[in-house]
């Protein structure tokens, strides 16, 4: 297909086709990663900052790794060992690695909105690897990814985003993005936990976690995000793990097979029990080895090589 995308901002407003070619790529990148030597030339000659401006496990070493598989040049930049702790702006920062002659730009940061503002400033490619509460798109391809490769399509799969909705960048690229593939979303958490007038995103709701699991075929569970909310949204982390902790007694209560997704990092003992984490019905490992995947064919396809390949091809 014509992939003329330039940045990956978030999954808000990507088709079914595009998404499913992102993750059909996907595929491929994933049996690259099977091989006795997982690495292709793909992005030889191409140079990708990390440029990391809060904190990250998975999303970074993921993004890493990827590159290395695909045989870019990579440098890692993190705000706290940077000229940025000496006041230097956002732009300040980005026109100078551009003057480097970087292709890509791979960023997390606290405020929602900075990649998109990025953009504005370099020449460069920017995927978003995180931006405030706004979205997270590879977090939400992996995902994808993973619930597509059990349910084999996911139309008509009812998916419930259980936890804290409203501080979730990861919960509204999952939305966006299972909406896309014909997937039904169900939201449930305490009213305080979700955005104002969530129920426009066409979504279920529910403020019971025993009738979200009654409804759903899968769960996505979220962490409480702490590091950006204030005080009063919840009485104490007990009070919350025994109303709406995902645990193995609720789920066979059900009598149903519920597949559990995680973004991580996981709370253990608040939003799920830990046992469950790492029961047969959790997928959480399995996110984490096809996020490396998602994110070679996220590179690969918005490096622009893609695109010209399919130019030389067409003047043949
Ligand atoms: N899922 C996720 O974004 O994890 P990190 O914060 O560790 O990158």
């Amino acid at each position: 297909m014509d992939f003329n995308r330039k940045h990956l901002l978030g999954l808000e407003g990507f088709t079914r086709e595009e998404i499913s070619y992102i993750l059909d790529t996907s595929e491929s990148f994933k049996e690259v990663l099977s091989r006795q030597i997982p690495k292709v030339p793909t992005l030889r000659g191409k140079t990708i900052v990390n440029l990391f401006f809060e904190d990250s496990t998975r999303t970074r070493i993921s993004f890493e790794l990827a590159e290395k598989r695909l045989s870019a040049d990579t440098v890692n930049f993190s705000a706290s060992t940077s000229s940025v702790k000496k006041g230097e702006t956002l732009r300040d920062t980005a026109r100078n690695i551009e003057a480097m002659k970087i292709d890509m730009v791979v960023m997390r940061h606290a405020a929602a909105g900075a990649p998109l503002y990025l953009t504005q400033c370099v020449d460069a490619a920017i995927i978003n690897a995180g931006d405030g509460q706004h979205e997270h798109p590879t977090q939400g391809l992996l995902d994808l990814m993973t619930l597509r490769t059990k349910f084999g399509s996911l139309d008509g799969v009812k998916v419930a985003i259980v936890g804290d909705i409203s501080h979730s960048r990861v919960a509204r690229s999952n939305i966006y993005g299972l909406q896309a593939l014909g997937a039904e979303v169900g939201l449930c958490a305490p009213p305080t936990f979700l955005p104002y007038q969530a129920e426009q995103w066409n979504v279920e709701i529910f403020h019971n976690l025993d009738e979200a699991l009654e409804w759903a075929d899968a769960l996505n569970v979220l962490r409480i995000q702490l590091e950006r909310q204030e005080k009063g949204l919840f009485s104490t982390l007990r009070e919350y793990h025994n109303l709406f902790g995902v645990t193995r007694e609720r789920l066979e209560r059900t009598g149903k097979d519920i597949t559990i997704l995680h973004p991580g990092p996981i709370n253990r003992g608040v939003e799920i029990e830990s046992e469950l984490a790492d029961s047969e019905c959790s997928l959480i490992l399995d996110q984490v080895t096809n996020g490396v995947a998602v994110r070679m064919a996220v590179l690969y396809l918005f490096s622009g090589l893609q695109k010209q390949a399919e130019l030389k091809e067409k003047s043949k």
